[in-house]
């Protein structure tokens, strides 16, 4: 029955609730807990819900249908489901790659620290000095030099361990490992952050940190720093613009309820986000009111707050009390960020595995074992904290945004195919899509996209990057985007083993025509995502 190819031997996810957790646990990561609280204090407090809102709704949810359209229309990794758009398109699934490559190897060791302070917040080795701990003690950070192979062992072992974890999960396959890791992990994420919120919520000060985030700064929404800021914390959050969404939902069954799916995706990505909000301003109150300082003093961005801030409240609050909340603050972190990374590597996984038709085993302890010698190298060492935020900052803000305007370019402006994606995502979703998800992927989301490149490009060649050195950051920041982007075009030209597969079966026609007819068959609607016992609406009355 299958309007689109289906590579035999492709995994598939068994059910609804497997793809739905591994969807929202490649979501919420440490996007959510670390960088929405101070992204949203620092752009206008509870005026910032505004933009993120319309981030929300014109580029984080319409992309999100995007990819999944692609990647389940399609069946395949970024660059199979590119090739398979038009040959030619194939490198824009490479660049998608490349950018997941890299956020890959730089994400595992901060997950890999928030392991080391889970079991450190027990003992509080920081004493009342959180900051130089972490900076001096934990990471012995030396910035002044480009790279350092000066391995500090804790942080290099828990790496290994965070490594040996994701790759063993992935060779237990995406529905026997993602999925299933996915739906114990994410329920118990929830359980476990939804305690920390309740506990933060008591603690005296609360409503002060609430305060300071929720009151609004209207003046905010006129500056266009605090409405790009929304479009960049939505990409990055909600895993869309590279390959995450499009690689999961390539292994969906052929009828799924994609758009339901996606919705329900996004809410709970922007609940999560809200939540730890919350939670973290209620206890950054907790710690000005400590300290006697202003909030604004307290509330730093990502590294410092995770692990500075809060290891500072739970010294305060001292004994049992404070190791228990810090032991799920950062356990919670931990398992955020696994499954989003599990969700990062499979994206690299997944495209070798197609190019080069490697079993899936071969292909994770391949890639993987090589990416991790990678991160192992990078950073575990003194110099690891500078490779790190150089190349989050690259890659973030120049290489999703880039590859995200490039997809959308080649779809729609040049290869004209939204409407195919349209008639797919509506052929077998409840919720159907029409001209304004096509506006809001053609036209506003890229012209909105490009003027954050620009500004950003223009900052980053006019200051080096974060105070650092310009050896640093042309080999952390430029040549990891110049990486990338050669090496989509190497890889493009290698040619695919497997190839019967590219194609499709005999017979198979990716394009409109197809897919109009596919939107004419009957059941169209409320198909479940579950197609084993795939029911409409209609049936079930
Ligand atoms: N979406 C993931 C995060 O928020 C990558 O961390």
């Amino acid at each position: 029955m299958s309007d689109t190819n289906q590579q035999p031997g492709r995994e598939v996810f068994s059910s609804r609730a497997a793809f739905l957790f591994a969807a929202i646990g490649s979501a919420v990561g440490l996007g959510n807990i670390w960088r929405f609280p101070y992204v949203a204090y620092d752009s206008g407090g509870g005026a910032f819900l505004v933009p993120y809102i319309v981030a929300l709704l014109t580029a984080g949810i319409p992309l999100l249908f995007f990819d999944y359209a692609i990647g389940h229309r399609f069946r395949g990794s970024a660059p199979k489901s590119f090739h398979r758009l038009r040959s030619w398109a194939e490198p824009v699934g490479w660049i998608q790659t490349g950018v997941a490559f890299f956020i890959t190897i730089y994400y595992s060791v901060i997950v890999g620290w928030a392991l080391l302070y889970a079991f450190k917040s027990l003992s509080q080795p920081w004493g009342d000095d959180a900051d130089s701990y972490f900076f001096n003690d934990f990471l012995r950070m030396d910035a002044s030099h480009l790279m350092t192979l000066d391995f500090v062992w804790p942080i290099t072992i828990a790496l290994l361990v965070v490594w040996v974890l994701v790759i063993g999960i992935l060779v237990a396959g995406v529905d026997r490992g993602i999925g299933i890791v996915s739906k114990i992990f994410i329920p118990l994420l929830a359980v476990l952050f939804i305690i920390v919120v309740i506990f933060s919520l008591t603690l005296d000060g609360a409503a002060e940190g609430l305060n300071a985030l929720f009151t609004p700064d209207w003046s905010a929404l006129k500056n266009p720093t605090v409405w790009l800021s929304a479009y960049g914390q939505i990409f990055f959050s909600l895993s869309v613009a590279f390959g995450i969404m499009l690689t999961y939902s390539s292994y969906l069954k052929p009828r799924s309820n994609l758009t339901g799916t996606g919705l329900v995706t996004a809410f709970a990505n922007s609940s999560f986000e809200v939540l730890a909000g919350v939670g973290v301003f209620s206890t950054l109150g907790f710690m000005a009111m400590q300290s006697g300082v202003p909030i604004k003093e307290v509330a730093t961005s990502g590294i410092g707050l995770a692990f500075v801030a809060f290891p500072t409240v739970i010294s305060q609050m001292g004994g049992f009390l404070g190791g228990a909340f810090g032991f799920l603050f950062l356990l919670s972190l931990f398992i955020a960020g696994i499954t989003s990374l599990m969700s990062l590597l499979e994206v690299v996984v997944g495209a070798a595995q197609d190019k080069f038709n490697l079993s899936r085993s071969n292909a994770v302890l391949g890639i993987g074992g090589v990416m991790a010698v990678i991160a192992l190298i990078l950073f575990p060492t003194t110099s690891g904290l500078v490779s790190l935020d150089i190349m989050d900052k690259f890659t973030n803000s120049v290489g999703i945004v880039a590859v995200a305007i490039i997809a959308i370019v080649v779809v729609d402006w040049l290869l004209h195919r939204t409407e195919e994606l349209a008639l797919h995502l509506n052929a077998v979703s409840s919720f159907r899509v029409g001209n304004i998800w096509r506006i809001c992927v053609a036209n506003l989301t890229p012209v909105v996209l490009f003027v954050m490149l620009f500004q950003e490009i223009i900052t980053l060649v006019d200051t080096p990057y974060g105070g650092y050195t310009a050896g640093q950051v042309v080999l952390f920041g430029w040549a990891v985007l110049a990486v990338i982007f050669i090496g989509s075009m190497i890889m493009t030209i290698i040619p695919w083993r497997g190839e019967q597969f590219l194609a499709g079966p005999p017979g198979s026609d990716f394009g409109v025509r197809t897919a109009r007819k596919l939107e004419a068959r009957p059941p169209k609607q409320a198909i479940e995502l579950d197609d084993t016992a795939a029911t409409t609406k209609e049936e079930k009355k």
